[in-house]
């Protein structure tokens, strides 16, 4: 009903501007995007794909801020912000019409190295957010809403684990990161590690529960999850109200030390507070105790887990195969999501500095660099909604060996990048427009796998065979 009214008043504010939505349309892309929506010096706009994102905010956004550098102006000062939704609106409206439909998941895909074979692997998820392997035919998938799915013998059971720890389901919160222990096949050992929105009781007046990103270990039991324990649990003071921004993912890097991450939880300025867990990437021993070098561990009034801050929202965290340093991909606002190299003690400096702005345009900060803050190695404009990300490295794709797997969200990307050193030297989409993108990962037998929101399914891509 919300939505009704406001597109009512949407519409009624463009009119009494002057202008329909088909007007503006006609006045102002037209030209590029062609008369009726078909495309001519600018793609179609009735074709089903939504290369930029396909929401009617994504639109209005692409809208008012242009995509510049590939020649999509800003239409910032000449629409009011009315004028703009009225025409996504307009736009999604004509789309349907004209009954375009989303293309299917492609069967090959041509890249420069590969020509490669797209398999679905596991369908009918919902909201895939993790997948770890065990072997190349035992894998554990989270589901957001709550669930920890198995995949055995290369068959996804359709019985969730019971007794898994009860998530905050709510926003971008829910049951996140899944990973096995690094030593899980010893005798005895057999941990799985979660990381998930965990809520208080509801507040007495009925406000909603404060919610907190909680790390756990447990094992799994016949089909029960068991032998929990609590290896991260923030105190429930700092919990928040707000439903976004919780990173985050578990890797181990040589020593078998796990990080993990938060992220700012909605309020920026924390990342910056090293009396608070949001807006950090941390590091823990596996039984929860904290490592002897962690950088702040002598540091009176810091959280002793805390590895790195200023990261807004951590979503993507893999541990270089040759050089064992944390690479992390950092969800950023309008024009600022990152890739950094991960070192401990450094300040990522949100929201101090940034490459973006805030969704809706306005300036958050105006520097970009400051001493005694860290550049990304890399950084998006617009923004493609960086997730996961994983370093290749196996035998199926031998060029890609120790490049960055990158997953992206809105863009519905998956791209490769080629990392020297701390500097990317190239960037190739690999795959676009099958899906939302959660996360991809290299897994044991050499083949990327692809975790897709929308629809819910992993796919397995390996090289063609001939
Ligand atoms: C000067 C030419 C030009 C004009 C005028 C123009 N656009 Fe675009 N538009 C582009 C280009 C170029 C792209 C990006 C194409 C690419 O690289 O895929 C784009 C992309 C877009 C996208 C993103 C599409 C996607 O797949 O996600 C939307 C939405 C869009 N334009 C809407 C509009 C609207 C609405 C107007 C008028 C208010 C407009 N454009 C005016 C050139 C133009």
């Amino acid at each position: 009903m919300k939505t009704l009214i406001m597109t009512f008043f949407a519409v009624l504010a463009a009119v009494a501007c002057g202008q329909s939505a088909s007007e503006l349309y006609q006045t102002h892309c037209s030209h590029c995007h062609g008369i009726n929506f078909q495309g001519g010096n600018a793609q179609s706009l009735v074709d089903g794909i939504w290369q930029f994102g396909g929401s009617t905010g994504h639109i209005s956004s692409n809208i008012k801020n242009g995509i510049t550098h590939l020649g999509m102006p800003a239409y910032e000062k000449t629409l009011t912000g009315p004028q703009t939704k009225s025409i996504a609106e307009f736009l999604l409206n004509a789309e349907k019409e004209a009954g375009a439909v989303k293309p299917p998941i492609p069967e090959t895909l041509q890249t420069l190295d590969y020509t490669i074979d797209v398999e679905i692997w596991a369908e009918g998820l919902e909201i895939p957010w993790d997948i770890a392997f065990l072997d190349a035919d035992t894998a554990l998938i989270t589901e957001r809403p709550g669930r920890l799915r198995v995949v055995d013998k290369g068959k996804l059971y359709t019985k969730p684990v019971e007794g898994t720890p009860k998530v905050v389901a709510e926003g971008q919160g829910g049951l996140l990161a899944v990973a096995f222990d690094p030593d899980y096949t010893q005798e005895g050992n057999q941990w799985v590690y979660l990381a998930y929105s965990h809520g208080l009781e509801m507040l007495p007046n009925g406000k909603r529960a404060p919610a907190m990103t909680k790390v756990v270990r447990g094992r799994i039991n016949g089909n029960t999850w068991a032998d929990e324990q609590v290896l991260f649990e923030a105190k429930h003071d700092d919990y928040r109200t707000t439903r976004h921004h919780y990173g985050t993912r578990i890797v181990f890097d040589a020593d078998k030390n796990l990080y993990f991450s938060i992220g700012d939880r909605g309020t920026g300025i924390h990342a910056q507070d090293l009396s608070k867990p949001n807006g950090k990437i941390h590091r823990i021993q596996r039984d929860g105790v904290i490592p002897k070098g962690n950088p702040f561990r002598r540091k009176s009034g810091a959280l002793p887990s805390i590895y790195t801050y200023g990261n807004r929202n951590p979503q993507g965290i893999s541990v270089h195969p040759v050089t064992g340093k944390i690479w992390a991909s950092e969800h950023g606002p309008l024009g600022g999501d990152e890739i950094n190299l991960i070192a401990p003690g450094k300040n990522y400096g949100w929201p101090i500095i940034t490459y973006g702005k805030n969704y809706n345009g306005s300036i958050i900060t105006e520097f970009v660099r400051k001493d005694g803050m860290e550049q990304p190695v890399w950084y998006w404009n617009p923004s493609t909604a960086v997730c996961g990300i994983d370093f290749y490295h196996g035998d199926l794709f031998p060029k890609w060996n120790n490049k960055l797997l990158v997953g992206a969200l809105k863009y519905e990307d998956v791209r490769v990048l080629d990392i020297e050193g701390s500097r990317v030297m190239h960037e190739e989409v690999i795959l676009k427009n099958a899906g939302r993108v959660r996360d991809v990962a290299c897994g044991p037998d050499g083949a990327v796998y692809v975790v897709l929101n929308d629809p819910g399914t992993i796919l397995r891509l390996t090289p063609k065979k001939d």
